[in-house]
């Protein structure tokens, strides 16, 4: 299809961000990830800000950063140069850890604020994050720094305070789980990993997100398996090798090919509407940097679900795996 009729044929849904009341896209652009909003593959800023532009034309009014993503929050500053700034939210993040060493000292919180302010080229951000504490540091991000958010908060800086999980390290994101069991009245957002084959949060964490209007945004739902046919299939092998689903239950050719009809155009299409399929999911975060690749992200999430019974397979399949994938 061409991009043109994708983009006449689309329908950008909006949803409530838990407790902030943020009215978010359902689809919201990120600028970390494997691309970096297009920095990891040599984009130029024009290209950068036709991605940014396009996605805004598209329905999306959600853009996710952090100090930590090089030069993001710069380019998106240059990017969104002149968008009224009440047509779109913005959430970044920081972390304690600079150079291999967890810092100790609040200031820096509020040095790296000003610094993501002044690169953003606004007064505010309406979400501010952990950038990805491990559950072993969250004592000591509640004890020595949420005051300093709270004190931005009262400043007007930022508008809502979350902490967001660092998938990579720690696949059972046990920081959001000791976060909405221990203090879900600290956090206004979470952002974690919930995809087709990243299932775990939706026992426990998803549920009691909902129950505390903890607003939900959904990361890395489909990288970097799902858009790999080769690592898709590696994968399965492995975890049909270590017993976590049936021998010869998937085709080893093209294992989740069977997603893929009707209306889902695709692997990844399939993985962006099971990662919005949950009630306590505001927003799936794309971290594409290609526009054609946004407008099939963004076609896909017009209609956010899958066949009932392709949902009910994904999570008879893989609903009990807790693997890095
Ligand atoms: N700890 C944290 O706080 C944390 C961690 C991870 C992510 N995040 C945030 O969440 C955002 C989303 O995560 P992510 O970047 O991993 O997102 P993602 O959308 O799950 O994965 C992005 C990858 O998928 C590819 N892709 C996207 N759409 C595609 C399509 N239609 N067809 C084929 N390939 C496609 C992209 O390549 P192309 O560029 O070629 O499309 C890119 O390699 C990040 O950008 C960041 O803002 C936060």
């Amino acid at each position: 299809m061409s991009s043109d009729l994708i983009a006449y044929s689309v329908h950008m849904e909006h949803r409530i961000l838990g407790r902030t009341g943020l009215r978010v896209s359902l689809l919201s652009l990120g600028s970390g990830g494997a691309r970096q909003l297009g920095q990891a593959i040599g984009m130029t800023q024009s290209g950068q800000t036709a991605l940014v532009r396009r996605a805004l034309d598209l329905g999306v009014n959600f853009i996710d950063t952090s100090a930590g993503y090089g030069e993001s929050e710069a380019i998106l500053g240059r990017a969104l140069d002149g968008v009224p700034r009440d047509s779109y939210h913005l959430c970044t993040k920081w972390s304690p850890w600079e150079n291999g060493v967890f810092g100790e000292d609040p200031q820096s919180l509020v040095d790296s604020v000003e610094r993501s302010l002044a690169r953003l080229g606004t007064d505010h951000v309406e979400v501010m994050m952990f950038h990805g504490p491990l559950a072993p540091e969250y004592r000591v991000i509640v004890d020595r720094f949420y005051p300093t958010m709270e004190r931005l908060r009262e400043q007007g800086k930022i508008r809502y305070i979350g902490l967001s999980v660092q998938y990579a390290t720690e696949p059972s994101q046990g920081v959001v789980d000791l976060a909405i069991k221990s203090d879900a009245n600290l956090w206004d957002v979470l952002m974690l990993k919930y995809g087709l084959l990243n299932q775990s949060v939706a026992k426990e964490v998803l549920p009691l997100a909902i129950k505390h209007g903890v607003g939900i945004m959904n990361m890395a739902a489909i990288r970097v398996k799902l858009p790999d046919p080769d690592l898709l299939q590696e994968l399965m092998r492995e975890w049909s090798d270590e017993g976590h689903i049936g021998q010869g239950e998937l085709p080893s050719d093209d294992p989740l090919g069977w997603l893929v009809h009707d209306d889902v155009a695709s692997v990844v299409a399939a993985g962006y509407k099971f990662a919005a399929d949950h009630p306590a999911i505001a927003t799936v975060i794309t971290g594409t940097s290609n526009l054609d690749h946004l407008e099939e992200n963004v076609a896909a999430l017009s209609k956010p679900y899958l066949p009932a019974n392709d949902t009910r397979r994904l999570k008879e399949l893989f609903g009990d795996i807790v693997e890095y994938a």
